[in-house]
């Protein structure tokens, strides 16, 4: 089987590439390894960050690169805030529906975070481009592996059904989201798992900045399931106070912005205040019940599913993982250098423009920015790969302890690689890490490659920097 573009993944990256592609008349492949909506797009609750106009650009700029502690790409973050303006328009033209008012999180000098469905942007979207979508799609399918030949890509293999098979393109996407199953606590949906960053490693394709790993400071994790509850930053955009047990605004302490200040420190000032033996709560009690219904609805449906009488009842918090700023490095065309036809978009991307903590709500903006700049550059290459057949590789994919080990990890990452690191938990995690890769299967192993990417980063990273907090840095 062989089209023009495979892409890996179906978040909104995926689906916005895919959308100009086909326009281009390209035969696009589509590859999920769960179902369509199964992935972090479909889930962002607060929105899409779009500069209000071109006097906002710069401030929008400027917002960013200070979240980002300064590590960001300048040019990379003027060429997503000025392209912002257009794609406002491009939403709208397409026949897309915000709701009403835009919103503020944190970080942001002013309201420009634009949501819809009150807190299913990332959902009403998706859903929205999906419905348009005229690519093929393969649902359940599991990439394992990238074929190449010195700087070309000429397919996947996959494992679909109980079978493998290699499908070819001429172009390869990559588009399969962050990192979250890595994670004992973490917002993502349950099939981000790092795989793609893991077959990077191994195909010597580089990866950047992956220490720079975010967490949310407003999550219920008092759930059952792996995917804990994010509770959108615009609820604190919108007056939400943090809390402790005594009901004190403890963030001021650590920060004059309080609720306001960056995810980065933000989600530190919980930790340390958890740590020193306090409980943190969120505070909505100063939202009207029918306001709060009607603007955070998948929020408050599944609250009271949990038996929290929202918005009277302080609901409990914990930071947990939910976004990674590192990944394979891109140019600003999204095309992975040294390498003729492979690209990465989205979260799995590097592009530089999050520096060391995204700025609220970027991520849907970087999505669609860097998603359809990727496409221009596939259609301006043409690229075309010489027909030719590779084998499948014959390492087992599975092994029987592979969830005992993978579950290890997302213990070992919380505690040694998480909010607050130091050498001697990232050095337990390292070699954790390395002393179980031989015992895996190959799809855990990939993200045990991920993993180790993570940790050799932070440990050669000796000071702390925006997310990446080492509590030794002076020792
Ligand atoms: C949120 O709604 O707080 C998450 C949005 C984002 O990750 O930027």
């Amino acid at each position: 089987m062989k089209f023009d573009n495979v892409i890996i993944g179906s978040g909104l990256a995926a689906l916005w590439c895919a959308k100009f592609l086909n326009d281009a008349a390209k035969s696009t492949l589509i590859i999920t390894k769960n179902q369509v909506w199964d992935c972090n797009s479909f889930y962002a609750q607060g929105g899409v960050t779009l500069a209000l106009d071109e006097k906002d650009v710069p401030i929008h700029i400027q917002d960013t690169l200070k979240a980002g502690s300064y590590h960001n790409k300048k040019e990379i973050v003027e060429i997503l805030s000025k392209a912002s303006l257009k794609l406002k328009e491009e939403l709208l033209n397409y026949g897309f529906k915000f709701d009403p008012g835009v919103t503020k999180e944190g970080a942001h000098s002013i309201r420009r975070v634009f949501h819809a469905g009150g807190d299913a942007t990332g959902r009403e979207l998706h859903k929205f481009i999906f419905r348009k979508d005229k690519s093929y799609l393969l649902d359940e399918a599991v990439v394992f592996d990238i074929l190449m030949e010195k700087s070309v890509a000429y397919g996947v293999s996959i494992y679909h059904k109980g079978k493998k098979y290699n499908i070819y393109g001429d172009n390869i996407i990559i588009a399969s989201g962050g990192i979250g199953a890595l994670y004992k606590y973490d917002t993502n949906a349950r099939t981000i798992s790092g795989d793609l960053q893991g077959l990077a490693v191994e195909k010597g394709i580089k990866l950047k900045d992956m220490e720079m790993t975010q967490f949310h400071p407003t999550v219920f994790i008092e759930t059952r399931f792996s995917q804990k509850l994010l509770l959108t930053e615009a609820l604190r955009g919108e007056g939400a106070y943090i809390i402790d047990e005594t009901g004190r605004r403890f963030l001021f302490d650590y920060d004059e912005r309080g609720e306001l200040a960056s995810r980065d420190i933000v989600s530190r000032a919980i930790f340390l205040h958890q740590q020193k033996g306090h409980k943190v709560f969120l505070d909505v009690s100063m939202f009207d019940e029918e306001y709060f219904k009607k603007r955070f609805p998948t929020i408050y449906q599944k609250l009271k599913d949990y038996d929290i009488n929202v918005p009277y009842e302080p609901i409990p918090i914990s930071p947990a993982f939910h976004y990674m700023m590192g990944g394979i490095e891109v140019d600003e065309n999204s095309k992975i250098p040294g390498f003729e036809n492979l690209y990465a978009i989205g979260e799995v991307a590097y592009t530089g423009v999050h520096g060391a903590n995204r700025l609220a709500s970027n991520s849907l903006l970087e999505c669609f920015v860097f998603a359809k700049r990727a496409s221009a550059e596939i259609i301006k290459r043409n690229f075309k790969t010489k027909d030719k057949i590779f084998s499948i590789i014959s390492e087992e994919l599975f092994k029987n302890d592979d969830k005992h080990y993978k579950n290890l990890l997302r213990e070992q990452m919380w505690k040694n690689v998480g909010i607050v690191r130091d050498e001697r938990g990232l050095k337990e995690a390292l070699s954790f890490i390395e002393d179980t890769i031989p015992k895996l299967g190959r799809l855990a192993k990939l993200r045990f490659l991920t993993a180790r990417e993570i940790v050799k980063a932070a440990i050669n990273r000796k000071n702390s920097l925006g997310a990446h907090y080492r509590k030794d840095e002076n020792a």
